[in-house]
């Protein structure tokens, strides 16, 4: 029987980089010319053939094109740091269920990211940033290792115009105008006078996740007030392979992003 490569979905299409922006020492934001029907918070695969595929968050995305801001770790990340502007990454996708804007409209919203976690988060931000009128309060609170390691400094620069944005380091030296300490320490700032109105985003290293969350319930932030991204090891994409699965949850495909009260009691 002929195998109709059209239906294949392992298949990759090709994206052109149409630019792409330094970070910090480990972390470029690479624009694709791409036209896909995306969420907020959803993955793709990304590959070059020969040195591997791996699952990068869209940071933010247009109608022709797309942003994966990528940290160089291992095999491919290193390879797709050397490509320039012309050059073409592979992607399949996108993946996941992404964050559902719906159930933040109208509300309060408080999002705590730590490092590389504000990327899934980083269009929901955009998104609230264009349309003011569709959220109450907006508080934004980050945490970076060190001001090296700050992340989309020329959006943050944007949000503060609109929203309360707290930027924390674990540690400085020299001259540094934001505060210091865990982003763990700042959370008794927020607002959560209204706390039945208010949901809460965590995204970050699984660390960070878990004292965050803590800090938000001591704070009587309900569970199911908390949404969360995970991060898993993957390779399908497709809940097939199993490589993500916790208990009977596909992340690549019931997650990444998740209703606390849904996954906390998950045996990982
Ligand atoms: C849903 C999701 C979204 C993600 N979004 C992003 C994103 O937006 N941006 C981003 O930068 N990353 C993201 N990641 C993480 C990214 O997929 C991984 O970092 C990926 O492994 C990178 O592939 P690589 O081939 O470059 O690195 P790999 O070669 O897979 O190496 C990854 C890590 O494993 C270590 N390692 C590799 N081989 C070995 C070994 N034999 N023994 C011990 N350690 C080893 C490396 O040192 C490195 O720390 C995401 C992951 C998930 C699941
Ligand atoms: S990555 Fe294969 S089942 Fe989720």
């Amino acid at each position: 029987m002929a195998v109709n490569v059209e239906d294949n979905p392992y298949r990759a299409q090709s994206a052109e980089i149409i630019d792409i922006k330094q970070e910090t020492d480990v972390e470029y934001t690479f624009r694709l010319a791409a036209n896909m029907d995306l969420n907020c918070g959803q993955f793709l695969e990304v590959s070059i053939p020969g040195f591997g595929e791996a699952p990068i968050s869209v940071s933010d995305f247009g109608t022709d094109w797309l942003e994966l801001t990528i940290r160089r770790v291992g095999d491919l990340t290193d390879k797709i740091h050397e490509l320039g502007i012309g050059d073409k990454l592979y992607l399949r996708g996108p993946y996941g269920n992404g964050f559902s804007l719906e159930e933040f409209k109208h509300r309060n919203l408080i999002i705590a990211a730590g490092g590389t976690g504000l990327a899934p988060v980083r269009s929901v931000i955009n998104y609230f940033y264009d349309h003011p009128t569709e959220v109450n309060d907006f508080e934004l609170l980050m945490g970076f290792k060190d001001p090296d390691s700050l992340l989309f400094e020329r959006d943050i620069d944007r949000w503060k115009e609109k929203l309360e944005v707290l930027i924390t380091v674990d540690q400085t030296c020299g001259v540094w105008g934001e505060c210091v300490g865990l982003i763990t320490e700042h959370i008794p700032k927020v607002n959560l006078s209204d706390v039945e109105n208010t949901e809460v985003i965590v995204v970050g290293p699984p660390l960070m996740m878990k004292h965050t969350i803590k800090e938000f319930k001591k704070l009587n932030v309900p569970d199911d007030k908390i949404w969360v991204s995970y991060e898993r090891k993957m390779h399908c994409g497709l809940g097939k392979c199993g490589h993500c699965k916790i208990e009977d949850n596909y992340v690549c495909v019931d997650g990444p992003v998740y209703n606390y009260a849904e996954i906390k009691d998950l045996k990982d």
